[in-house]
């Protein structure tokens, strides 16, 4: 049973892709000069990772590019977003480039427009030069000052090539999951350390657009912002406020500055901790976007929480409603007013939904095959969602589907399956699930809407 998605509604050049980041799929580590970075000493620290999994062989994707450009060809997606990997360009966080590390993505981003997908290159998905992390991390504002560095390097090295550039992926992963709750990399659980690394993640994606506009003229460049819905758990007045808060936390404290609205107020008071502004900063953190990046996977609902860390609010479980094999909340309406909301609150100027997926667990059947109807209807059901969206006006651009691959998911290792492609980490064997197919077909009914249109206006759906 398919769930039908309304294909007219989404422009003739709306790009379908699929995403990855480089420490989950590239492997190879220690090759051509990579240093470690922050998520090679934190998933090597004993207890930080589900069944003690790291990224040392991930997908292999590092040895195995052409195979997967190739799976993408095979798919007929448009664009591909993935990342560079800072200590592959900048073994030492600055300083001397490692032209190894640089070809392999040059490499890369010739075999895709070879195959005519559009890269769109994300600066940094969380792998910090670990030389990095020693002399201060993201608490430090000398990062965002080398990450400006690196980004030009990049931009001088692909920016005749690449159009598309995203600078940080979910910042609020970084500063809060990293740095707060102490479940990703660096591992911290310090709200003054977590309050300036995501000021300097912000500031050094206002330097890094500033560096890659530079750079590379011409470029289009974004920010890639996790959001979420947020409910009370009730409609007393501190489920209320706990609600507030964690819209807070999640949305605001992300979108604000970065569309020249400055910090808010409210969140400022609840974290307590002084910013380390300089003059001059908050104009830095809001350089125009020529697009934002929504990474959309569930909804929250929160009660008021006064003795937990800040925001003092606690997720709770909504019963009875349908989760993936994360246990995260199912529920693609939510994609719809996220989309909504940045084309209405904000004034987005073009929105790309730049991951959306699920996990669950797969089984390989006996003749190889991966059926994955659960994965299947969360992506139809989100692309219906987009599709809404954008007969209400959003100026939606694209879709990536997370992930092309199976691959390592942080803290829970490999369980944790988001592939349209199966990887069998013990062969590295790719299989295309049935989400992947279902995704090819929707791509391809879209394709022949699009050129279709002007003789024939009916309203098509697949
Ligand atoms: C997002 C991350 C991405 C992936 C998905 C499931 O938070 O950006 O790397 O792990 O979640």
């Amino acid at each position: 049973m398919t769930h039908p998605i309304d294909l007219a509604a989404l422009p003739r050049d709306f790009a379908w892709g699929v995403a990855t980041s480089a420490y989950q799929v590239e492997g190879a580590v220690a090759e051509d000069g990579r240093s470690p970075s922050i998520w090679d000493v934190f998933s090597h620290t004993p207890g930080k990772i589900d069944n003690g999994d790291d990224g040392d062989a991930a997908c292999d994707h590092y040895h195995r590019w052409r195979e997967d450009v190739a799976l993408m060809k095979e798919l007929g997606v448009t664009s591909y977003r993935f990342s560079v990997a800072w200590p592959r360009v900048l073994p030492g966080g600055d300083g001397a480039v490692d032209p190894r590390g640089l070809g392999f993505y040059s490499r890369l981003v010739d075999a895709l427009l070879e195959a005519g997908i559009t890269p769109n290159v994300t600066l940094y998905h969380w792998d910090l030069p670990q030389v990095l992390q020693d002399r201060g991390g993201w608490p430090a504002r000398e990062t965002a000052e080398r990450f400006a560095a690196y980004a030009s390097v990049v931009a001088e090295a692909l920016g005749d090539r690449v159009r598309q550039w995203a600078t940080i992926n979910e910042p609020l992963c970084c500063a809060w999951i990293g740095h707060l709750e102490g479940k990703m990399a660096p591992g911290l659980t310090d709200i003054t350390a977590a309050v300036r690394a995501s000021y300097h993640l912000l500031l050094g994606h206002g330097l890094a657009a500033q560096a890659v506009r530079a750079a590379a003229p011409g470029s289009r460049i974004g920010i890639v912002n996790n959001l979420s819905t947020v409910a009370p758990a009730s409609d007393s007045e501190a489920d209320v406020a706990a609600a507030r808060r964690m819209d807070g936390h999640t949305n605001r404290w992300w979108l604000d500055p970065v569309t020249g609205r400055g910090f808010p107020a409210d969140m400022l008071e609840v974290y307590g901790v002084d910013l380390p502004e300089r003059p001059g900063d908050l104009a830095t953190i809001a350089q125009p976007l020529d697009w934002m990046g929504l990474n959309y996977y569930f909804p929250v609902t929160v009660a008021d929480d006064p003795d937990g860390p800040p925001p003092f609010a606690r997720q709770v479980d909504r019963p009875g409603v349908p989760r993936t094999g994360m246990g995260w909340e199912v529920d693609a309406g939510g994609l719809e007013s996220l989309i909504m909301r940045l084309t209405e609150e904000y004034g987005a100027r073009r929105i790309y939904i730049t991951e959306n997926g699920s996990a669950y667990p797969d089984t390989v059947s006996a003749d190889g095959t991966v059926d994955d109807p659960e994965r299947t209807s969360y992506l139809e059901r989100h692309l219906d969602a987009c599709a809404r969206a954008a007969r209400r006006g959003a100026p939606l651009a694209g879709y990536y589907a997370w992930s092309l691959l199976d691959n390592f998911e942080w803290a829970y290792g490999y369980d944790k399956r988001f592939g349209l492609v199966h990887v069998d980490y013990g062969t590295q064997r790719r299989t295309v699930k049935t989400s992947g197919r279902r995704y090819r077909d929707v791509i391809a009914a879209h394709r022949t809407h699009a050129s279709d249109e002007d003789q024939d206006p009916v309203a098509v759906s697949a």
